[in-house]
């Protein structure tokens, strides 16, 4: 899970797909800058996960890495801002293809962003779970069912 920060929509929605899977998958998050790098969670992103019963206040920030291609299959990012910083990374058609608009798991095709709430008030924060939560049982779904 990639945003810019990794403190406010990328560790939300590393604990809500973390919840909805086995210990089996790695599940981690990262922001493309590095200005929150061993930061907690935004602690309006800790409110929102403690308000559906999960608890991110132990995660920390770190900077996405070029091994994160070989370290995970998947990399869902937020936004376009996102998807280009991840892209400008890689390495291969590999690489590319690993880099997913998180929303497409929900709006295939569509390229929909998980807005940025950090300036943003409380609603905001409702707003990215809401969204999160639905593109995360998606992938979990397609996880344990699907074998590709
Ligand atoms: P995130 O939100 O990318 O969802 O973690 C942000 C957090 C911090 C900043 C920007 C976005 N910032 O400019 O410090």
């Amino acid at each position: 899970m990639v945003c810019l920060g990794n403190i406010c929509r990328s560790p939300l929605a590393e604990g809500i797909l973390k919840s909805k899977l086995s210990n089996d998958f790695i599940i981690d998050s990262a922001g493309t800058a590095n200005y929150h790098k061993g930061s907690s969670p935004d602690k309006r992103s800790i409110a929102i996960a403690k308000k559906y019963g999960l608890d991110i206040s132990n995660l920390k920030g770190r900077q996405f890495v070029i091994s994160d291609f070989d370290s995970f299959d998947f990399i869902y990012v937020m936004d376009e801002s996102n998807y280009q910083n991840v892209i400008k990374l890689g390495r291969s058609k590999e690489d590319f293809d690993k880099v997913k608009y998180i929303l497409n798991e929900v709006y295939p095709g569509k390229n929909f962003e998980v807005p940025d709430p950090y300036y943003g008030g409380d609603q905001g924060f409702e707003n990215i779970y809401q969204m999160l939560n639905e593109a995360c049982e998606n992938i979990a779904n397609n996880l344990l069912h699907n074998n590709d």
